[in-house]
C-alpha cells in the first residue's frame, strides 16, 4: 500500500466517525519555545489546555501533521526507523471520547480488513504498552479488544506518560507496537526489543498539566486539566515500512527513489556495506527533510532552524562524495524527493523552483568550502608527513570542522588515504569543549527567557487588547510594571520600565514593523515610550523612561503613539508590500518573501533569489513600486480565515495557524494580497514616493532590497540631487553632463599621470649619469653613495641598475637609500668587477640595516633593504665605504 494510500484511508476512518479533518499546520510555528513542530498535537494545543474552544463541530479532530525531529540525527541510517522528517497521523478528541473511544478507533482501522478501508494488519502480531498503574487502559485492551495478558506490557513514566517536554498538557499514554519476526530481534515484546517490535501509534490520554521540569519523567504534575482528551500520533512512514514490506522506513516509496537517484549518481552499491547503506538512507532522509523545510520557507543559515537545514544539506552532500559523487548531486535528489511528495503536498509544485535554487546555491558553497578545506588539508597532511609524524593532530581536524565546516568523517576518510591517522581523542576534547561553550551560552539565554514567566498571569488572564488599527490615543489601566524581570508597584522619575496595560493604540513590534514610539501620561506623569513589544501574540510590553513624575499599578492612564512615527512606519510597511508584489511581477513568483524590516521612512525587504538584480530590473522594480503608489489604489484589510485567505492567493507568512482568524492586507486587488498585521496606509497615494537603495546578498540564496519612502525618500532624492549640483559646481559643468565630464577628467589625468610616470624616468636616468661622475673611488672600487629623498623602494632598483650600468666593466658599489615617510629602503648594487673582488652587495645590506634599524638581504650584485631610521644613513654609507676598503 502507497504512503499516500495509507495517509487517505487514515483520514477517511476518522471522518468518517465525525471527525474534522485539519491541515498540516506548517513545520514552523510562532513559539520560540519550539523550534520544529514535532507532534501533531502542537496545533491544538490551546484547545487542550482549555485556553480556546475547539472550532470542530464535534470536538474532535483528525490530521496528519508535517514534523521535524532532528534530536537523533546521528541514528538516522543506522537504525530501521529514525526520520528526521515524518507525518504523524492523529485523532483528538477534546473533551469527548476518551480511553475506550481512543483504543476501539486505533484497533479497528490497524486491523480492519484491507477491502473495508483498513489496514489489515494481523491482531496476532500487535502488542500494546500501558503505563504502570492505568489498570483501566489495560483492562480495555483485554475486555474490550481482546489482547491476550501476554502481550500487554507496563512501562514507566519515561516511556509511557507523555508531554510535550515543556509544560504543558500530557497524561499517560499505551503505546500500539508490531512484532516484525524473529529475523529483526528477539522475542518478549517491546519491553525486550525495540526494534523487533516496532512501535507505530501511540496513544496518550491527555488529562493533566505539567508544570516545569527536565527530561520525559522529572516534572511536576501541576493537576488535572478542564477536560479529559484525547491525542494520538501513528508513524505513517513506519505503517508504510510494514505494508509494504520493506526492511526500513528509509526504503518506502516515498524514499527509495532516492536511494536508487543516488546509486545512479555515484556508482555506489546499495546493500554492499554498512558504511554505504548507511550514507544512502542519510541521502535519502535528509533530502526530504530538507526540502520540506525549504518548502516551509526556512533558508540555510548560521544559526536555529536556518543552521539545521544548513547541516542537513552538508551531511547531504558529504554523504554523496563519500559514496563516490564528484560533482553537484542535489539538484537530482531534490527533484526525486519533490516527485514522490507531491501528491500529498501538492504546493511543492509552485515552490519546485525555488528550493532547487536555495539547495543548489548551498551545494555550490559547500562545495567551494570543501576545495578550501581540501587544500588546508593536504597542507597539512605534508607537514605532518615532513615531519615524520604518522597522526594529525586533533587540534588540525578541529580546525578544518570548526573553521572551514569540514567534516571529521572526510577527514578520517582523506588522512586514512594519505596513510595518516587523525588524534581523535584531541579531537573529541576540543569538540566537547567547544559544546560546554555552547551550552553555557544557551544556558545564559535561557535565564534571560526565564525571566518572561513575570509576564505569564497577565498573558493568560489579560491579553492586550490593541487598538491601534483605528486609534492613536486610547485610556488605559495600568495592570503590570516590571524591571529587571520583577514586578514593580511603583516607578519613579528617570527610572526605566515596562508597562503592561489592559489597552494600547502602540503597535508592538511584528511582520518586520519596528514596535511604535509615544508616551504614557497619568496626569503630569509622563513616560516615554521607547519600544513595543510582544511576548507570545497577545501580550504588549510598553518600555519606557519615567520623564517626568510617578507611575502607579492600578491607574488610569492615556497611550499616545507619536503620530509622526505612525504616520512614517505606515508609509514605509505598505512601501514593503507593494516592492514585494513589483518584485513578483517582476522577477516571478519564485522571489518568495525571506525576512523584511520596516520602520518609518525606510525598510529592507529580503527574498529568495539567487543572482544579483541588474540596474534594470532594480529600475522597473522602483518604476512599477511608484506607479501603483501614484494610481492611489484603496488599501484593504479585513479579517477572514487562514484557508479563505489562502484561496485568495493572499501570501500567507509562514507560522500562521490552522483555525486562526487572519488579517489580510490588500492593495491593488492581485498585485498586493498579505496575511499582515501591521499598520498600514489607507490610500497607496499617502506612501509617498519610493526609492531604492541598491541591493545586495545577505546569504546563500538570499538578496536584500533596501529602500525609503515618504520623506525620507525626498531627503535622499534631494540630498543626491544637492551632491550633483555641488559637483557640478566645482567641474564648472551642467549637472546633465556630469557623466560625460568625469570620464573626460579621468582620461585626462591617466595620461597625466602617464606623462610624468615618463618624465620622472627620464630625469632618473639624467641623475644617474651625475652620480657616477661624483663617486668617490676606494682602493680601485669606484663608490656611490647617495640618498634620495622621496623615492620608493622601486625606483630606487631602477636608479641603482641604471648606475650600474654606466660603470660598464670598472669595479664599482653603489649604495642607495631614501626617506620615504619615515620608511628608510635601500640598495645596494655591484658591477661584475667589484663581484670578483669578492665584494657582495648582501653583505653591504646586512651592514647597512645595523644603521637605520632595518633588515635586507639578497645576491651578490644586487641586495635591497629597508630601515625605519632614515638618520642613520650617513653612518651607513661610510661603513659601507669602509667595508670595500678592506677588500
Ligand atoms: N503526542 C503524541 C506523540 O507525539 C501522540 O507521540
Amino acid at each position: 500500500m502507497q504512503t499516500h494510500e495509507i495517509r487517505e484511508r487514515f483520514i477517511q476512518h476518522f471522518v468518517s466517525a465525525g471527525h474534522t479533518e485539519v491541515p498540516s499546520a506548517p513545520l514552523i510555528l510562532d513559539d520560540p519555545t519550539l523550534l520544529f513542530v514535532n507532534a501533531g498535537m502542537v496545533p491544538f494545543k490551546p484547545y487542550f489546555l482549555g485556553q480556546q474552544n475547539p472550532p470542530f463541530a464535534n470536538g474532535t479532530a483528525t490530521s496528519i501533521q508535517k514534523c521535524v525531529r532532528t534530536l537523533d540525527i546521528e541514528e538516522v541510517g543506522i537504525t530501521t526507523r529514525h526520520n528526521t522528517f515524518f507525518q504523524m497521523a492523529g485523532n483528538f478528541s477534546f473533551g469527548q471520547y476518551f480511553k475506550q473511544g481512543a483504543i476501539e478507533h486505533a484497533w479497528g482501522l490497524l486491523t480492519g480488513s484491507v477491502e473495508s478501508g483498513g489496514y489489515g494488519l494481523d491482531p496476532e502480531r500487535l502488542w500494546v504498552t500501558v503505563y504502570l498503574d492505568d489498570d483501566e487502559a489495560a483492562n480495555i485492551w483485554r475486555d474490550v479488544i481482546g489482547i491476550p495478558e501476554q502481550r500487554i506490557q507496563r512501562l514507566g513514566m519515561a516511556d509511557n506518560y507523555w508531554s510535550m517536554g515543556i509544560p504543558g498538557p500530557c497524561g499517560p499514554c499505551s503505546e500500539i507496537y508490531y512484532d516484525r519476526g524473529p529475523a529483526y530481534g528477539v522475542e518478549g515484546g517491546p519491553i525486550a526489543d525495540d526494534t523487533r517490535y516496532m512501535e507505530i501509534w501511540n496513544l496518550v490520554f491527555m488529562e493533566n498539566e505539567r508544570g516545569e521540569g527536565t527530561g520525559k519523567d522529572n516534572f511536576e504534575i501541576l493537576g488535572p486539566l478542564p477536560k479529559k482528551n484525547i491525542d494520538t500520533g501513528l508513524g505513517i512512514e513506519r505503517v508504510a515500512c510494514i505494508l509494504q514490506g520493506v526492511d526500513n522506513v528509509y526504503e518506502t516509496d516515498l524514499l527509495r527513489p532516492v536511494i536508487d537517484a543516488a546509486i545512479s549518481l555515484t556508482g555506489a552499491t546499495y546493500g554492499a556495506n554498512h558504511a554505504d547503506d548507511v550514507r544512502f538512507r542519510v541521502i535519502a532522509d535528509h533530502s526530504r527533510t530538507g526540502m520540506m523545510l525549504m518548502l516551509d520557507g526556512v533558508t540555510p543559515g548560521n544559526e536555529g532552524r536556518g543552521y539545521i537545514l544548513r547541516r542537513l544539506l552538508r551531511r547531504i552532500i558529504r554523504s554523496a562524495r563519500l559514496l563516490g559523487a564528484n560533482g553537484a548531486t542535489m539538484e537530482v535528489f531534490m527533484n526525486t524527493i519533490m516527485d514522490t511528495m507531491t501528491p500529498s503536498y501538492p504546493e511543492i509544485a509552485d515552490a519546485r523552483e525555488r528550493i532547487i535554487r536555495t539547495a543548489v546555491a548551498e551545494e555550490r558553497a559547500f562545495l567551494r568550502t570543501l576545495e578550501s578545506g581540501t587544500h588546508l588539508f593536504t597542507q597539512v597532511a605534508q607537514e605532518a608527513k615532513a615531519a615524520g609524524q604518522s597522526t594529525l593532530a586533533g587540534e588540525k581536524a578541529f580546525t578544518l570542522h570548526d573553521t572551514y565546516g569540514f567534516p571529521i568523517d572526510l577527514t578520517l576518510e582523506m588522512a586514512s588515504e594519505q596513510g595518516l591517522e587523525v588524534d581523535r581523542e584531541g579531537f573529541e576534547a576540543l569538540m566537547a569543549e567547544q559544546r560546554a561553550r555552547a551550552k553555557a551560552d544557551n544556558k545564559a539565554k535561557k535565564t534571560g527567557g526565564a525571566d518572561v514567566s513575570v509576564y505569564r498571569q497577565f498573558v493568560d488572564e489579560h491579553p492586550t487588547h490593541f487598538t491601534g488599527y483605528t486609534q492613536l490615543a486610547d485610556e488605559a489601566q495600568v495592570l503590570g510594571l516590571v524591571a529587571g524581570g520583577q514586578l514593580l508597584h511603583t516607578a519613579e522619575e528617570g527610572d526605566e520600565v515596562e508597562v503592561i496595560l489592559d489597552t494600547t493604540p502602540m503597535y508592538a513590534e511584528g511582520g518586520g514593523q519596528l514596535g511604535d514610539r509615544g508616551t504614557i501620561t497619568v496626569g503630569d506623569t509622563l513616560l516615554t515610550v521607547e519600544d513595543v513589544q510582544k511576548v507570545g501574540k497577545k501580550l504588549w510590553i510598553h518600555r519606557a523612561t519615567v520623564t517626568r513624575g510617578a507611575i502607579e499599578v492600578g491607574q488610569q492612564a492615556i497611550a499616545t503613539v507619536d503620530p509622526t512615527w505612525r504616520h512614517q512606519a505606515r508609509q514605509a510597511h505598505s512601501a514593503t508590500h507593494l516592492i514585494h508584489g513589483a518584485l513578483r511581477e517582476i522577477l516571478g513568483p519564485t522571489a518568495v518573501q525571506a525576512g523584511s524590516m520596516n520602520k518609518p521612512g525606510y525598510l529592507r525587504f529580503d527574498f529568495n533569489y539567487t543572482d544579483p538584480l541588474t540596474p534594470e530590473q532594480l529600475a522597473r522594480i522602483e518604476a512599477l513600486t511608484n506607479e501603483v503608489v501614484d494610481a492611489d489604489y484603496q488599501v484593504n484589510t479585513f479579517e477572514t480565515s487562514l484557508a479563505e485567505a489562502k484561496a485568495m492567493g493572499a501570501m500567507a507568512l509562514f507560522g500562521e495557524n490552522y483555525g486562526d482568524v487572519v488579517r489580510v492586507v490588500e492593495i491593488a486587488g492581485d498585485f498586493s494580497r498579505e496575511l499582515c498585521g501591521g499598520t498600514h496606509v489607507g490610500h497607496a497615494s499617502q506612501i509617498g514616493p519610493v526609492t531604492l537603495l541598491g541591493e545586495s546578498s545577505v546569504g546563500s540564496g538570499v538578496r536584500r532590497i533596501e529602500a525609503y519612502s515618504g520623506l525620507d525618500s525626498m531627503g535622499y532624492l534631494s540630498n543626491q540631487r544637492h551632491l550633483a549640483a555641488h559637483t557640478a559646481t566645482l567641474l564648472k559643468t551642467p549637472t546633465d553632463e556630469l557623466p560625460d565630464r568625469v570620464a573626460q577628467l579621468s582620461e585626462k589625468l591617466r595620461a597625466a599621470e602617464k606623462q610624468l610616470a615618463q618624465l620622472r624616468k627620464q630625469q632618473l636616468q639624467q641623475q644617474a649619469g651625475a652620480f657616477v661622475d661624483t663617486a668617490i673611488t676606494v682602493g680601485d672600487v669606484a663608490v656611490v653613495t647617495e640618498l634620495l629623498d622621496g623615492v620608493s623602494g622601486g625606483d630606487l632598483r631602477q636608479i641603482a641598475t641604471d648606475i650600474k650600468a654606466r660603470f660598464g666593466s670598472r669595479a664599482a658599489v653603489i649604495a642607495l637609500g631614501a626617506d620615504e615617510n619615515g620608511k628608510a629602503p635601500f640598495i645596494v648594487a655591484c658591477t661584475p668587477a667589484a663581484v670578483d673582488k669578492d665584494i657582495k652587495a648582501g653583505d653591504l645590506v646586512k651592514e647597512m640595516s645595523r644603521f637605520v634599524d632595518g633588515r635586507g638581504g639578497g645576491k651578490a650584485d644586487m641586495a635591497q633593504g629597508s630601515g625605519t631610521r632614515a638618520a642613520g644613513f650617513n653612518d651607513a654609507f661610510a661603513a659601507v665605504r669602509t667595508a670595500v676598503a678592506a677588500h
